[in-house]
C-alpha cells in the first residue's frame, strides 16, 4: 500500500514535471536580435517581418491558443501587445499576473507557436483603455505629474518598466535567453504631446530612453511617433499609411508598429471598415519602399471586459474591423487576402533582405516599380547569408485613385488596377495584386437561442437583420437606492472632484444635499412662469438628477455645460446628482489633471433671493452601488440581495437589478447576449463582468452604401449601422459558462424590458468564392526563388478556388455555383450569359460534407469550355453547418 503511494505520488510528480517542462520549453535556441538601416537582425540575418497586434486581456487565457495560431497561419511571424500597466498593479505595491492578466502565459504560448513577440511596456499605451494604462491611483502620489520630466512619475515609471523587464527576464523570455521576445517599446507616440510639456518632454524624451536602454533588456527598443527618438532607440512609424516614413536616422529600419487595419468606436457611433483592398495595397507600399517590419493594430481587437474601455464614451467591443472580430472568428476576406498578401511577400524576402535599398523605377505618370536587386557581389554584400546568387524582386504600384493602368516593365506587359500593388517575387510573374481578392467571403450570422431556458425549446436561426423577442418566464429584480445606500459616506461643504472620491473604483458617486424652498419661491416661479434651474459650467460624462428621488433629468457630454430646469416643492427637496464616468481619458497631455464629475460654478438659478451657489452647501458622498459593492453579481453573494419575482407587466424603470439564470448553448461556436432591449448598465456572468453597455444609437447619415476601396482610408469612409444602436451583443467567452444555471445579472439606470434578452451562437454560416481564369495561381504553389537565377517556377499555374468552414462546422449545401460569366456579389449571385451545367456538380463532389475544399478554374475542371474565347469565372455561395449529421442533403 505504501508503495504504490509512493509510487503514485512519484507518477504524479513525474508528470506533473513533464507539464512543467512542456509548458515552458522554449520553442527557440537562445538568439540574438540587432538592427541596421534596412532592418531587424534575428541571428544574424535580416528579417522581413509581419506582426499581428493583440492585447492579451481583451480576450480569455483560454482563447489565446486559438488566436495565436490563427495569427500564424494568416502569415505573422510575431505577436504585439502592450503591457496594462493598471491591470497588473491595481493597487500601489501590489502586483496582480493571473487570468485575462497572466503576461508570462501568454508570452510563453507566443514562443510555444513559434512566433516572436514585440512588447510594448509603454507604460503608458493609449490603447482606447481606461485611463490609457495609467492606474488611478497614480495621480495621487504626491507632487506627480504625469509624462514629463518629473521625479515622482518618473520613480513610478521606471518602478514598473523594471518590474516587467525583470519578470521577462527571469521567466527566460527574451530572444538571447530563448524566449520570444525580440523588441520593446517604451512611452506610446509621445512626440504627439511632446510639445505641450516644452523643454520638460525633451528632457523626459532622453530620460526614458536612456532609462529603458539601462535596463539591459538586451533587445532593441522602439519609440513610435518619436521623432527626436534618441541614437539607440528605433523611431517607428504609426499611421494608416507608412510608405513615405523616414526614420530620425540612416542607421535605422523604417519599422510600422500600428498599421490601422480598422478603428475604434464609441458609443452612438458608426462601425469603421476599413476595406482588404486597401488594407493590402498599404502593407504593400510599406514593403515595396523599404519597409521590413509591419504589425497590424489590431490583427484581434477583443473585447473591453469589465470597466477597462478608454474614453470617454468607448464600446465595450474592440472589434476594430480586425481580420480576427470579436469573438476569434476570421473576418473574411480580410484575414484571406491578407495572409496570400504575407505569402507574396515571404516569396520576396531573400531579394528585400539582401538589396539594401530598392530602385525605383518611373513607370507612367501616377505609377512606380521599386526592384530588389542583387547581383553576385555587385553591392559588396556577402550574399551566402542569404543563400543565394542573384536576386530580383519588384513591386509595381498604380497609385492612381480612379483609373487602371498598363505598364511596361523589363520588356513586359503589366496590368494594374486602380490603387493597387503587384507583387513579382523574381521580377517577372506576378503572383498577387493587392485589389484582386482571391481569398473567400465569409457571412457571419447569430443563432438565437431560446433566452436563457434552452429547454423550453428548440433553436432557431435568422440572419443577423432579423429581429426577434423571447420572453424569459422568471426574471427577478431588486432596486437600487438613490443616494446615499451605506454607512461609508462622508459630508463636505465643497463639490468634491468625481475621481479624487471614486478612485475609479465605480463609475457612479452620488451628490447628496437638501434644497430649501419657501412659499415666497414657489409664488415668484407662478407669477414670472419660470422655473429655477440647475447650472453646472462643465461636467463629464453621464450627469442625472434626482429630485425628492424622482428622475428629474439627465446630461451626456465631454466637458459640457449643464442647463437643466428642476421642479421643486415648497420646504426641504432632497437634490442628488449622481456623476458617472464611461471610461477614462486615454489621451492627449496632462492626464493627471483631467479628472471627472464638475468644474467650475454650479448653482441653482431663479430663486426670489438670487442665485443659490452649490458649492457652499453641505453636500454628502456615496460611492458606486450598493449593488456593485455587495458583489451581487456573484454566484457566492448574490442570494443575500433580496431579490422579488419580476412581473412581464411591471418592469421597474430606472436604477434596477436584474437577474436570471440560464443554460449554455452546446456547441463550440462564440456567444453572445443580445441586450438591445436594455438602456444603459453592465452585466455580469457568473460573476464575469461582460462589460458596459450602452443601446445608443448612430446617426441616421453618413454611411456609404458600397464601400470603394481606391484611395486614402480614413475612419468616415465605409462605416455601417447607420440609424442602429451601436452594439448591441455582448460577448461572452465560453470559458466563463458552465453547462446549465448560469447567472446572468445586470445593472439598469434608464429602463429596459430584461424580458427580450436573448442569447446568441455566432458563426461563419455561409461562404463564398469568386475567382477568375485570369487569378494567379495560389500562392504555397510558387516555388522560392531559384537558386542560379533567381526566378521562381510552378508546376501547375491552374487558379484556384478555396472554400472552409470555421473549426467544426462543415460544407452542408452549395448555393450557389457557376462557372461561366456568373454576376453580383455575394448572396447576391445569379448566373450570367455563359454557365457550365456541370458547375454545381463539380462543386457538391469537391466540397460538401467537407471542411474546407477547392476547384481548380479551368474548362477541364467543368468538363469542357461553356463559352469559347470569355474569361470564366467560378462564384460559389455554400453553407456551413456545425453538425456532419444535418448536412443539408435535400440541396443535392
Ligand atoms: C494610436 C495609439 C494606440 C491606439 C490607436 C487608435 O495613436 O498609439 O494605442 O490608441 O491610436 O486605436
Amino acid at each position: 500500500m505504501g508503495v504504490s503511494r509512493a509510487l503514485l505520488r512519484f507518477l504524479v510528480s513525474l508528470s506533473l514535471i513533464i507539464q512543467a517542462a512542456v509548458t515552458t520549453a522554449n520553442f527557440f535556441k537562445p538568439f540574438n536580435v540587432s538592427y541596421d538601416h534596412r532592418a531587424l537582425i534575428i541571428d544574424g540575418k535580416r528579417r522581413m517581418l509581419i506582426s499581428a497586434g493583440f492585447h492579451y486581456p481583451r480576450a480569455t487565457p483560454e482563447m489565446w491558443p486559438d488566436l495565436i495560431a490563427k495569427s500564424k497561419k494568416g502569415g505573422a511571424d510575431v505577436i504585439q501587445t502592450y503591457v496594462f500597466w493598471n491591470g497588473h498593479e491595481p493597487v500601489r505595491g501590489q502586483y496582480y499576473f493571473e487570468g485575462r492578466y497572466d503576461i508570462i502565459k501568454f508570452v510563453k504560448l507566443v514562443g510555444a507557436n513559434g512566433l516572436y513577440l514585440h512588447l510594448r511596456i509603454g507604460p503608458y499605451v493609449c490603447a482606447e483603455w481606461n485611463f490609457g494604462g495609467f492606474p488611478v491611483w497614480l495621480r495621487d502620489v504626491p507632487g506627480i505629474e504625469f509624462r514629463t520630466d518629473n521625479v515622482p512619475f518618473k520613480e513610478e515609471m521606471e518602478r514598473f518598466v523594471k518590474k516587467i523587464v525583470k519578470l521577462m527576464r527571469e521567466e527566460m523570455l527574451f530572444s538571447w535567453q530563448g524566449g520570444p521576445i525580440i523588441m520593446l517599446q517604451i512611452e506610446n507616440e509621445y512626440g504627439n504631446i511632446e510639445s505641450e510639456y516644452h523643454q520638460g518632454g525633451k528632457e523626459y524624451v532622453k530620460w526614458a530612453a536612456q532609462m529603458a536602454l539601462d535596463l539591459g533588456a538586451g533587445v532593441p527598443w522602439v519609440m513610435c511617433r518619436q521623432s527626436d527618438a534618441p541614437d539607440n532607440i528605433i523611431n517607428s512609424c504609426n499611421a494608416y499609411y507608412c510608405d513615405g516614413f523616414k526614420p530620425n536616422s540612416h542607421n535605422k529600419p523604417i519599422f510600422w508598429t500600428e498599421d490601422w487595419d480598422g478603428w475604434y468606436t464609441k458609443w452612438g457611433g458608426r462601425l469603421p471598415h476599413r476595406p482588404a483592398e486597401d488594407l493590402a495595397f498599404a502593407v504593400a507600399r510599406f514593403f515595396e519602399r523599404g519597409g521590413s517590419f509591419q504589425n497590424y493594430y489590431m490583427y484581434f481587437g477583443g473585447t473591453n471586459f469589465n470597466r477597462t474601455s478608454g474614453g470617454p464614451f468607448l464600446i465595450t467591443s474592440y472589434d476594430y474591423d480586425a481580420p480576427i472580430d470579436e469573438y476569434g472568428l476570421l473576418s473574411e476576406p480580410k484575414w484571406g487576402h491578407l495572409k496570400d498578401l504575407h505569402a507574396a511577400i515571404k516569396l520576396c524576402e531573400p531579394a528585400l533582405v539582401a538589396a539594401d535599398s530598392p530602385q525605383y523605377i518611373k513607370l507612367g505618370p501616377k505609377q512606380e516599380a521599386h526592384v530588389y536587386r542583387v547581383d553576385t557581389n555587385t553591392e559588396g554584400l556577402n550574399l551566402t547569408q542569404y543563400g543565394s546568387q542573384s536576386r530580383c524582386s519588384a513591386f509595381l504600384a498604380n497609385i492612381d485613385e480612379r483609373k487602371a493602368a498598363v505598364v511596361r516593365f523589363l520588356g513586359q506587359t503589366y496590368h494594374l488596377p486602380p490603387w493597387s500593388v503587384s507583387i513579382l517575387p523574381d521580377c517577372r510573374n506576378t503572383v498577387f495584386n493587392t485589389a484582386k481578392v482571391g481569398a473567400q467571403t465569409s457571412i457571419k450570422m447569430v443563432e438565437f437561442e431560446l433566452p436563457l431556458f434552452s429547454n423550453i425549446s428548440a433553436r432557431q436561426q435568422f440572419t443577423v437583420h432579423d429581429e426577434v423577442s423571447y420572453f424569459s418566464k422568471s426574471w427577478m429584480t431588486v432596486k437600487e437606492p438613490i443616494g446615499i445606500w451605506s454607512k461609508k459616506i462622508f459630508s463636505v461643504q465643497a463639490i468634491l472632484e468625481h475621481l479624487n472620491v471614486t478612485k475609479d473604483h465605480s463609475d457612479y458617486l452620488w451628490y447628496i444635499t437638501r434644497i430649501y424652498v419657501s412659499d415666497d419661491d414657489i409664488t415668484f416661479w407662478e407669477e414670472k412662469q419660470v422655473r429655477p434651474t440647475l447650472t453646472i459650467d462643465s461636467m463629464r460624462d453621464v450627469l442625472r438628477v434626482f429630485i425628492n428621488g424622482q428622475l428629474t433629468g439627465s446630461v451626456i457630454g465631454h466637458w459640457v455645460k449643464v442647463v437643466q430646469p428642476v421642479r421643486f416643492l415648497q420646504g426641504y427637496n432632497d437634490l442628488v446628482l449622481l456623476s458617472e464616468t464611461v471610461g477614462l481619458q486615454n489621451y492627449g497631455a496632462f492626464l493627471e489633471k483631467d479628472g471627472a464629475g464638475f468644474r467650475g460654478q454650479i448653482k441653482l438659478t431663479g430663486f426670489k433671493n438670487g442665485d443659490i451657489d452649490l458649492s457652499t452647501l453641505s453636500w454628502t458622498y456615496q460611492v458606486g452601488l450598493k449593488g456593485e459593492f455587495s458583489s451581487i453579481y456573484t454566484v457566492e453573494e448574490n442570494e443575500k440581495a433580496g431579490w422579488s419575482d419580476l412581473m412581464v407587466d411591471a418592469i421597474p424603470a430606472t436604477f434596477t437589478w436584474y437577474k436570471t439564470y440560464f443554460n449554455a448553448p452546446d456547441g463550440t461556436d462564440p456567444v453572445a447576449l443580445d441586450l438591445g432591449s436594455m438602456g444603459k448598465g453592465q452585466a455580469w456572468v457568473n460573476g464575469h463582468h461582460i462589460g458596459r453597455y450602452w443601446t445608443l444609437v448612430a446617426p441616421k447619415d453618413g454611411c456609404q452604401r458600397t464601400c470603394d476601396y481606391r484611395g486614402p482610408y480614413n475612419s468616415d469612409k465605409c462605416t455601417t449601422n447607420c440609424g442602429k444602436p451601436t452594439q448591441t451583443r455582448y460577448h461572452v467567452p465560453r470559458s466563463w459558462l458552465k453547462a446549465s444555471d448560469n447567472l446572468l445579472v445586470i445593472f439598469e439606470e434608464t429602463g429596459g424590458n430584461p424580458f427580450d434578452i436573448s442569447i446568441e451562437l455566432h458563426s461563419v454560416r455561409i461562404i463564398c468564392g469568386q475567382v477568375s481564369e485570369s487569378h494567379y495561381p495560389p500562392l504555397w504553389k510558387w516555388s522560392l526563388p531559384d537558386f542560379s537565377d533567381g526566378s521562381i517556377s510552378i508546376n501547375n499555374t491552374t487558379p484556384e478556388l478555396h472554400l472552409r468552414c470555421d473549426d467544426e462546422h462543415v460544407i452542408a449545401s452549395i448555393e450557389f455555383a457557376s462557372y461561366g460569366t456568373p454576376q453580383g456579389s455575394c448572396q447576391k449571385f445569379s448566373k450570367g450569359n455563359c454557365h457550365a451545367p456541370s458547375s454545381l456538380s463539380v462543386v457538391s463532389e469537391a466540397c460538401l460534407g467537407r471542411k474546407s475544399c477547392f476547384v481548380g478554374i479551368s474548362n477541364s475542371v467543368f468538363s469542357g469550355d461553356p463559352c469559347h474565347g470569355v474569361v470564366k469565372t467560378l462564384a460559389v455561395e455554400a453553407r456551413c453547418a456545425s453538425s456532419p449529421n444535418t448536412l443539408g442533403a435535400s440541396k443535392l
